[in-house]
């Protein structure tokens, strides 16, 4: 039994998980198209898109505050028509490209769900997070059918 005065548990610290990469900083233009990808969130399928505003490369997951569905209109397009906002194609909500957060229409004072991301050496890389992993096309191979 611990008494007062003995040192606290140990706790496992997992770290920092590594980072992800997703693609050459040369892919994502100016209020360009954005590129899009495959994460796992809590487990699930979703997708994320990464853009780059104002020099800055900014990741979200495609996932409007509204009602949680895909927002780009086409794949990989978000920006409006004046590539100011990050636009959601389902009913119009409008989002800051630099936070994430809403600034008109259904999204209320949500925002977007970021992902840390960073470029560096002319590549673009994520960090998965305890909600949001990458997705590992090589892992859990599914047995071949049997034969009849
Ligand atoms: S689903 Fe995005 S504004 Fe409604």
């Amino acid at each position: 039994m611990a008494e007062a005065g003995d040192a606290p548990p140990r706790t496992v610290s997992e770290g920092p998980l590594p980072p992800e990469r997703v693609c050459a900083g040369a892919e994502l233009p100016e209020r360009g198209r954005a590129v899009v990808w495959d994460v796992l969130l809590w487990g699930r399928p979703a997708r994320a898109f990464a853009l780059r505003f104002d020099g800055k490369v900014v990741a979200y997951l495609n996932r409007c505050v509204h009602v949680p569905t895909e927002m780009d209109w086409q794949d990989g397009e978000f920006l409006d028509i004046d590539r100011r906002w990050i636009l959601c194609s389902i009913h119009g909500a409008a989002y800051e490209p630099a936070s994430g957060r809403c600034v008109g229409g259904p999204c209320g004072r949500g925002k977007l769900t970021a992902l840390r991301v960073e470029e560096r050496d002319g590549e673009v890389y994520w960090y998965p997070s305890r909600d949001i992993a990458p997705v590992r096309f090589d892992e859990a191979p599914h047995p071949p059918p049997s034969a009849p």
